[in-house]
């Protein structure tokens, strides 16, 4: 840090360089153009308060930015919590500061989240302009590098996979079932299988719409537009799930992992039934045979006509442990995770709370076990490929999720945008909360796995919800 002094960070002296860096800087003014509110910033360190500092932000101007005081804590608009190393982290732009909420990095002690989320951009942009300020961290250094150092004691095993697991060449193929080895009923992944046989067998043709049919007569012009909308949303998701997993179970059972393999015959298969129930609700219901692609916005079409399918397709030609983890992370963890497990609980208590369309509550009812067994599944294949592949998988994980948040959360905004008001009660923090909850439970278990041997993944239930 050459000639400028530098300012301990989160200090009086710190907080004001920090307002100096914004008040000349175009690009954050530009990306906070409508934002309004305070915000804190707090760090502490081994559970110690180290700092903390408040900016008065308005419409892209720094209004005042200061060392925080108790009440200004108290009375900020946001309050940002994290561990000193993470906020050297994030000034080191190493995590994105909304990665890192939504992660839970960083903790979101007052203010909502979905109210953040529009402003990935200015979030960079207060970070770049702190990044600027030249910093030195109370204590530096030792603990940094204690925060990233991986664990070492979870060796990486071949990058073959499971070698006892792998497929022979034809000629010589080994079936295990008529072996001493047998169907290996340990695995926790046999437990989805027989949810998945019991509970996965609903027919969409069994589901009785006739009520719904006289409450999709009654409901309002906007009311009708924006369950097509989010219809159109599930429809066009559903498919590119159905169309797109097959790769990934190739790959699966190319590695002789035969009772996944098993499992996933029935995620396909109820794939399959979700793309058919949500057809037969438009016919019969909307009846509406219309192009619903209208309703697709660019986050939609970044993940669903581009991330998706490239993430899949890539397993035809390349089955690696971190091809498999980007294609997991991509259709489990984010568009099952973020996306449909989400968008179903949010419609489901719509419906429910309106008391309309029975036969569609009667669905999502159906579509969220489902989706949770899914989930459950890639969360058991994330922590497995982690456990069996270490650190470099972990990262890959890490950098997908990262890559593939702000579309998500984007997909979502613009859902909420096309509409001045939304019916229903519709709130877009319905959304988000559950969403960002979820997603650091499933993130949470997935990074215990680097401290985790195969033998601790076979004795964990794989559980659903
Ligand atoms: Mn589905
Ligand atoms: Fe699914």
């Amino acid at each position: 840090m050459s000639q400028t002094t530098s300012h301990q960070a989160f200090s009086e002296p710190w907080a004001r360089a920090w307002a100096d860096q914004l008040r000349d800087d175009e690009a954050y003014r530009k990306a906070a153009a409508t934002w309004e509110g305070s915000i804190a910033l707090e760090a502490h360190r081994e559970g110690e308060p180290a700092g903390a500092v408040f900016a008065d932000l308005w419409h892209g101007e720094c209004r005042t930015a200061r060392a925080a005081s108790v009440d200004d804590l108290a009375e900020a608009d946001y309050v940002i919590r994290a561990a000193l190393p993470i906020w050297k982290k994030v000034m080191a732009g190493k995590v994105d500061p909304i990665f890192g909420l939504m992660s839970g990095k960083l903790k979101l002690s007052r203010g909502k989240l979905a109210h953040l989320t529009p402003y990935i951009s200015a979030s960079k942009a207060l970070v770049r302009a702190a990044a600027r300020v030249p910093t030195h961290f109370p204590g530096d250094d030792a603990e940094l590098t204690q925060a990233s150092a991986a664990p070492s004691h979870l060796a990486p095993t071949s990058s073959a996979g499971a070698s006892s697991n792998q497929i022979a060449a034809p000629g010589q193929r080994h079936y295990r079932t008529t072996s001493e080895g047998g169907l290996d009923h340990g695995l926790p992944v046999m437990g989805l299988w027989h949810k998945g046989k019991k509970l996965g067998v609903w027919d969409p043709r069994d589901i009785d719409f006739t009520a719904d049919l006289a409450d999709w007569r009654r409901l309002a012009d906007i009311e009708r537009e924006v369950i097509l909308h989010l219809t159109s949303l599930f429809q066009a998701g559903e498919e590119s799930v159905t169309l797109d997993l097959l790769p990934l179970i190739q790959v699966i059972a190319g590695e002789g992992r035969l009772e996944e393999e098993m499992y996933l015959t029935s995620f396909l298969f109820e794939e399959a039934k979700h793309v058919e129930v949500f057809r037969r609700f438009l016919d019969e219901v909307a009846e509406d045979r219309s192009d619903l692609s209208r309703f697709h916005g660019d986050n939609y079409r970044l993940i669903f006509y581009d991330r998706l399918p490239t993430a899949m397709s890539r397993l035809r030609h390349d089955s690696s442990p971190a091809a498999q983890a980007e294609a997991s992370v991509t259709y489990n963890m984010i568009v099952e995770g973020v996306l449909a497990e989400t968008g179903y609980h949010a419609y489901g208590s719509i419906l429910e709370r309106n008391g309309l369309m029975p036969g569609m509550q009667q669905t999502v009812g159906y579509l969220k076990a489902d989706e949770s067994r899914h989930l459950a599944y890639g969360v058991y294949l994330l922590s497995r490929l982690v456990i069996e592949h270490g650190e470099p998988i972990w990262r890959v994980i890490e950098q997908r999720m990262e890559e593939m948040l702000p579309p998500a959360i984007g997909l979502i905004h613009e859902l909420f945008e096309a509409y001045e008001e939304m019916p229903f009660g519709l709130e877009l923090e319905a959304f988000t909360d559950f969403a960002m909850g979820q997603f650091q439970k499933r993130m949470k278990r997935i990074e215990r796995a680097r401290r985790q041997s195969l033998d601790d993944l076979r004795r964990e239930p794989v559980r659903t919800a």
